[in-house]
C-alpha cells in the first residue's frame, strides 16, 4: 500500500535534527520531567511537612538538588537554542497542512519560551523570599533583594508555568505518538537517538 509520505521503512536519508540537538532533547526531556516531579513534590507538601517527613537536613538537599537541576535545565536550554540557531532545522519531507504547521511551530515555540522562563522565575523567586540559589553546594547571586510580596507573585507564576509546560508536553507526546503509532511516517526518527 502506497502512501502520501515517507514510512519509517524508506526513511534513511531524511532529513532529521543534528546528533548534538537531538541529544540535548532527550537530556532536557528527561531533566525536565525530574524538575517537575520534584518540584511538585515541593511545592504539594510545604518545606514543614517535608522536614516532619524526612528532617531538615534531607529537605535541605531536596530543595537544593530541585535549584541545581533547573539550572541546568537553563543552561542546556540556552545551548541548545544556540546550537538550533546556529545549525537551523531541518525541513520537513512531506506536506504538512498550514494548520500543521502552525500548531506544531507554536508548540515547540512555546515550550522554548518556557522552559527557558521557568528556572529563570524560579531562581528569582527563591532570591525574592531570601533563600539562597543553590547549584550543587555553590551558591549564586540572587539579582533582587529579599520582597515577601513579589515571592509570592514569583512563585505563583513559577506554578502557572509548570502547569502550560505540563499541557504543552501532553500535546507534544500526542502529536509523537500519532505519527508513531497512527500515520507511521518518518517524523519521529528527526528526533530519535536510534539510526
Ligand atoms: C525547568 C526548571 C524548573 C521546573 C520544571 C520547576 C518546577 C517546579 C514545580 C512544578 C514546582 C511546584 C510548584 C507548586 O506546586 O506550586 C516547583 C517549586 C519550586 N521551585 Fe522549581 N522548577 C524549575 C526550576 C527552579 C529553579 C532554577 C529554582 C531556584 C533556583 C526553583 C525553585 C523552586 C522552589 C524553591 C520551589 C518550592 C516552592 C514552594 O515550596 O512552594 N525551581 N518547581
Amino acid at each position: 500500500m502506497s502512501t502520501a509520505y515517507p514510512t519509517v521503512g524508506v526513511a534513511s536519508g531524511l532529513p532529521r535534527y543534528s546528533y548534538s540537538l537531538r541529544l540535548l532533547h532527550w537530556m532536557i526531556a528527561v531533566l525536565l520531567i525530574m524538575a517537575l516531579m520534584g518540584g511538585m513534590t515541593l511545592g504539594l507538601l510545604g518545606y514543614e511537612r517535608l522536614v516532619e517527613l524526612v528532617g531538615a537536613d534531607m529537605a535541605g538537599y531536596a530543595y537544593m538538588g530541585h535549584k541545581t537541576l533547573g539550572i541546568v535545565i537553563l543552561g542546556l536550554m540556552l545551548l541548545r537554542l544556540l546550537v538550533r540557531v546556529s545549525q537551523g532545522t531541518p525541513g520537513y519531507a512531506i506536506d504538512l497542512t498550514r494548520t500543521q504547521h502552525v500548531v506544531a511551530g507554536l508548540v515547540h515555540f512555546l515550550l522554548y519560551v518556557l522552559v527557558i522562563a521557568m528556572p529563570v522565575i524560579g531562581w528569582l523567586a527563591t532570591a525574592a523570599a531570601g533563600h539562597p540559589v543553590n547549584f550543587g553546594t555553590y551558591e549564586l547571586p540572587g539579582f533582587i533583594a529579599p520582597d515577601p510580596e513579589l515571592a509570592r507573585t514569583l512563585f505563583l507564576a513559577h506554578t502557572v508555568v509548570a502547569l502550560c509546560i505540563m499541557g504543552l508536553v501532553v500535546l507534544h507526546v500526542s502529536a509523537a505518538m500519532y505519527h508513531a503509532r497512527v500515520r507511521r511516517d518518518w517524523v519521529t526518527t528527526r528526533i530519535s537517538l536510534m539510526n
